[in-house]
């Protein structure tokens, strides 16, 4: 049986190297959907990256007062997030989010998540994770992947793999049902994804705000 999880941390350490500069070619900018969400990231608050990658949406973060923490399956984009000047030193944990995070409970006021679920085959322990977590009046902005788009013959082969790893594309509904009690939906929206080049096809977002109460 394939080890999906494993296999998705070679296929990112081995895409390290040429990440950022794939995710232009791809037309996916989580900075600009940072940016453009109208989500706060308030200064002096503790902010979580889960999937945080070579650490771009973290060092944009950085400063304001923020302790910024990332983690995220990848050793190797890990190592990248390490060597930015802005966020040196932060925490980096190197966690598999579909299974427990090495977080402690109700340390985060704010978490992101983006371009980051689709791996996950069970996004509700990953809610259950994210709601963990979450302080009381915390809000995270997460991403998942819409699977309405994925119905064509031709796009059979893409449907469940993103290169050579295995991914889950969701409709609002499911996301809506892995919403642990205690997570509650703020604003749900449907964005542009990336391009899957192949098929000069682009994909989308189901951007999630979520609050705790
Ligand atoms: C497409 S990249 C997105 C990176 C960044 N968040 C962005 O929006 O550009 C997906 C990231 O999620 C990480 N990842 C994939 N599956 C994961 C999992 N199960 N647990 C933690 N990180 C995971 C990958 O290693 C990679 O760094």
């Amino acid at each position: 049986m394939v080890n999906a999880a494993a296999e998705t941390r070679t296929f990112f350490d081995g895409m390290a190297p040429r990440y950022d500069a794939d995710l232009r070619l791809l037309g996916w900018d989580p900075i600009r959907l940072l940016a453009e969400w109208p989500f706060i990231v308030p200064p002096l608050k503790d902010v979580l990256d889960a999937g945080c990658g070579t650490g771009a949406l973290l060092e944009t973060l950085a400063g304001a007062g923020r302790e910024l923490t990332g983690l995220d399956i990848s050793p190797v984009m890990l190592d990248k997030a390490r060597n930015r000047r802005p966020i040196k030193g932060i925490e980096l944990h190197c966690a598999n989010a579909g299974e427990s995070w090495p977080i402690a409970d109700e340390s985060m006021d704010v978490i992101v998540a983006l371009a980051m679920f689709e791996f996950v085959e069970h996004l509700d322990v990953a809610l259950d994770e994210m709601h963990r977590v979450l302080r009381i009046g915390g809000r995270a902005l997460f991403t998942v992947e819409d699977r309405v788009d994925w119905g064509a013959v031709e796009r059979e082969a893409y449907e469940h793999r993103y290169g050579e790893v295995s991914l889950w594309r969701r409709t609002r509904e499911e996301v809506e049902a892995s919403m642990p009690p205690g997570l509650e939906i703020v604003r749900c929206e449907r964005v542009r994804g990336y391009e899957v080049l192949e098929l000069g096809f682009v994909t989308a977002y189901w951007v999630v705000e979520a609050y705790k109460p």
